[in-house]
C-alpha cells in the first residue's frame, strides 16, 4: 500500500481529484468505480468545478458505484443513486446512461430478487471490461464498500446486513437511526480487488484506527480493508489526522 499524507481534508480531496482527472485524461473511456459518503463529497465538487470551467470532460467515462441501500428507491434523497446525481452526475457532463449502481430497490426480502440483482451487477462490470480505477472510502470499523467486519476476501456482490456502527454513523443523514436501512447491496472484496488500480481516501481522526490496522495489521476479515495489502496497485490518500498512528 502506497501512502500519501496530505495536510488536511481539502488537500487530500484535491489530490484525489487530480488522480481521477489524470486517469480520465490518459483514457477518456475509463471505467471508474465510485464511492459515496461524506469523505468524497469535496472531491466530486472539485471535479464538477473543473468540468464546468472546461478543464476536464467526463463525458466518455463509465461508472460503477460500490453499493446501495436495500429498499430505497433511486428518488429517495438518501439513496446513493440520489447522492451520485446530486454530487457528480447532474453537475458534470457524465452521461447518466453510462452510470451504474446496484438496484437496491429491486431487492425484496425472502425472494430470489437479491441474487438476481447481484449477479446482474457483476455481469455488467465484466461486460464493461472490468474497473480501471476504483475510489474507496473507509469505514471507522474498517469496512470498504459495505463489506463489514466478517467479510471474506473473495466475496462478490451480495446483500449484506449493515453493522450497528455503520447504521449509527449513517444515521446523521436520516431523521432517526430507525430510518436507516438495515441491509445493502455491495460489491464484494473480491470484486473490488479485480480493479486495476485502487485509491482509498480517509480523512479525520475517526479513521485513525482503521487506517493503522488496514496498513500495518494482519490481513483479516475482522478489518476488511486489510485485504487491500495484497493488491498490487493501491494508494491511500490520507490527511494528517487519519495518518497520525502510522509512525
Ligand atoms: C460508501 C462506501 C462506504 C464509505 C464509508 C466511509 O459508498 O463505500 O464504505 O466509504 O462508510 O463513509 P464516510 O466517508 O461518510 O466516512
Amino acid at each position: 500500500i502506497r501512502l500519501e499524507v496530505m495536510p488536511d481534508h481539502e488537500s487530500a480531496s484535491q489530490r484525489v481529484a487530480d488522480l481521477i482527472a489524470d486517469q480520465v485524461q490518459r483514457n477518456p473511456v475509463s471505467v471508474l468505480g465510485l464511492a459515496t459518503g461524506g469523505t468524497p463529497e469535496r472531491t466530486y465538487a472539485i471535479l464538477s468545478e473543473r468540468v464546468c470551467s472546461g478543464a476536464l470532460s467526463l463525458s466518455q467515462i463509465t461508472t460503477f458505484n460500490l453499493d446501495e441501500y436495500v429498499g430505497l428507491s433511486a428518488e429517495h434523497p438518501q439513496s446513493y443513486h440520489a447522492y451520485m446525481r446530486r454530487h457528480l452526475f447532474d453537475v458534470t457532463d457524465v452521461r447518466l446512461e453510462k452510470t451504474h449502481l446496484p438496484d437496491g430497490a429491486a431487492v425484496e426480502t425472502g425472494g430470489h430478487s437479491g441474487s438476481r440483482v447481484c449477479e446482474a451487477y457483476e455481469r455488467l462490470i465484466d461486460e464493461a471490461g472490468g474497473i480501471d480505477w476504483q475510489l474507496l472510502g473507509l469505514g471507522s470499523n474498517g469496512h470498504i464498500g459495505f463489506n463489514e467486519p466478517g467479510s471474506a476476501g473473495d466475496s462478490v456482490t451480495r446483500i449484506v446486513e449493515l453493522a450497528e456502527a455503520t447504521i449509527e454513523a449513517n444515521s446523521r443523514y436520516f431523521d432517526s437511526p430507525d430510518e436507516v436501512p438495515r441491509q445493502a447491496v455491495t460489491m464484494g472484496i473480491g470484486s473490488i480487488m479485480n480493479a486495476k488500480r485502487i485509491v482509498l481516501i480517509a480523512t479525520g481522526a475517526g479513521k485513525v484506527n482503521a487506517v493503522q490496522q488496514a496498513v500495518r495489521g494482519p490481513m483479516t476479515p475482522d478489518l476488511p480493508a486489510s485485504f487491500l495489502q495484497r493488491h498490487p496497485d493501491v494508494t491511500f490518500i490520507l490527511d494528517e489526522a487519519a495518518a497520525s498512528e502510522l509512525e
